[in-house]
């Protein structure tokens, strides 16, 4: 699977996926100095001027595979997590007629690395990577799994093994309410065949940070790094959603902590891949947490983070598509990166109700006037009438640069407040935790 193109033609390029991930991907592919010509597959409202949108959902395979061919799509990247552990990069490498085109993503087995939480943790087992104590269980195993919970501290994780939307993971206070998810889980079958397989784990006490790289399955490229706010509620509270919003970089993410992060985990994690034989070629996502200035893992992503790439991207100070082509080409030793000195701050602004019911449609005034901040659309979406609407819970990230994390937050909030639709709501608290740290 190399990259097939002709020099001086444009290279034609299929995004998947609709989020403000993607928005912040074509974004920056936009920025490209090599000519090429993008589309993504389905988008989103924010997206157009960028990009042209077809309508085919991420995991409509046959869907794809036509528009590739009709195209002369020569790369595939791929950004949420579900067409690669549907086996999107095997689906081309199969088929004669688009083996030639290049996809930015794992293989199925790879993407197992997220899809599978037991096959993860037996990988990292398998390569001396830091992460917390666990065991796996399934129905039949169902009273060993109550006394290994008895054996642990409270409070308590359970992890249904496969995808469940981001649900997956309960963290349970009493051995109680454990005992109780984890009948749900594996008795009553509460995320059917994803959790037929539970992990319980140690908890790890710690903050939490997120880490990236591109690899070509060789060698690899870090990213920025980001620290991701998933509940709902300032000051942390309320229930999790997608991502409120996300800073980069992240203070105590320092030379020291980077070298432990490198050394302990980047490198045994590309070197097991190597030795498994694992076909893997795109980003890597590293869950951690900072134990006392140790990191752990607490999960891999197979794809970038949103709302994470909505405050790395803009950090990066080189040729995304390059290093991209490069990376189908599996010649990622020769590139290098730099990221921008600046900090970079996501602040999303959801419809009310999310992370509960909310209501779509809403319409969205006052974007075109926002100094100091890029808009990254997730949930909107063009109206008949050609207005633009709300789309979803989460709706726009309102980024921001700044020569300070304070700086950078200032922009992002005060048009975060200058952007109007019924019902908007976004935290104002974001960052304030790192502040203290500086
Ligand atoms: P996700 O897998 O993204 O649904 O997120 C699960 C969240 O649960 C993580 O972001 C952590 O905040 C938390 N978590 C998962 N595993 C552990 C653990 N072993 N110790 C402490 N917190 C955890
Ligand atoms: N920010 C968490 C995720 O992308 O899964």
């Amino acid at each position: 699977m190399g990259l097939h193109r002709k020099n001086h033609e444009p290279l034609n390029i299929l995004l998947i996926g609709s989020g403000g991930r993607e928005h912040a991907i074509a974004w920056k592919l936009s920025q490209s100095q090599i000519p090429h010509c993008l589309y993504v597959a389905p988008g989103n409202g924010g997206m157009a001027p960028l990009v042209e949108m077809v309508d085919i959902q991420p995991t409509n395979f046959p869907a794809i595979k036509t528009f590739v061919l009709d195209k002369n799509i020569q790369m595939v990247l791929v950004g949420p997590e579900d067409p690669l552990v549907k086996g999107i990069r095997d689906f081309f490498l199969q088929d004669p007629a688009l083996n030639h085109v290049a996809v930015i993503g794992p293989s199925k087995t790879g993407a197992m690395l997220e899809g599978s939480k037991d096959f993860a943790k037996q990988f990292m087992i398998r390569h001396g990577i830091p992460t917390a104590r666990y065991q796996t269980f399934c129905k039949d195993s169902f009273q060993e799994a109550l006394r290994f919970l008895n054996s642990l501290q409270p409070p308590y994780v359970l992890k249904a093994d496969g995808l469940a939307a981001g649900k997956g993971v309960l963290i349970c206070p009493t051995l109680q309410e454990a005992s109780a998810n984890l009948h749900d889980l594996l008795i009553e079958r509460r995320f059917e065949a994803s959790s037929d397989k539970v992990v319980i784990e140690e908890y790890l006490v710690g903050i939490e940070l997120s880490v990236f790289v591109l690899t070509d399955g060789l060698s690899w490229l870090l990213l920025p790094e980001a620290k991701d706010y998933k509940r709902v509620g300032e000051r942390d509270t309320g229930p999790n959603t997608g991502g409120m919003g996300s800073i980069s970089p992240v203070p105590f993410a320092d030379e020291t902590f980077m070298a432990k992060v490198k050394e302990r985990i980047i490198e045994p994690t590309i070197r097991g891949i190597r030795q498994d034989r694992l076909d893997y070629s795109g980003f890597i996502f590293f869950g951690l947490m900072n134990v006392k200035g140790d990191p752990f893992v607490i999960e891999y992503n197979v794809r970038l983070g949103d709302p994470e790439a909505e405050s790395i991207l803009p950090r990066i100070d080189a040729d995304l598509l390059e290093l991209l082509i490069a990376t189908a080409e599996k010649k990622l030793d020769l590139q290098t990166i730099t990221f921008k000195p600046d900090w970079c701050t996501s602040v999303f602004l959801v419809s009310g109700g999310y992370p509960g019911p909310f209501q779509k449609g809403k319409s969205i005034t006052h974007i075109h006037d926002i100094p100091g901040s890029i808009l990254f659309h997730a949930g909107t979406k063009i109206a008949s009438d050609g207005s633009l609407v709300t789309n979803g819970g989460r709706v726009i990230s309102v980024t921001s640069l700044g020569k300070t994390l304070q700086e950078a937050l200032g922009h992002s909030i005060e048009n975060a407040e200058r952007i109007e639709f019924e019902g908007k709501y976004f935290r104002k608290d974001l960052g304030q935790d790192l502040i203290q740290l500086l």
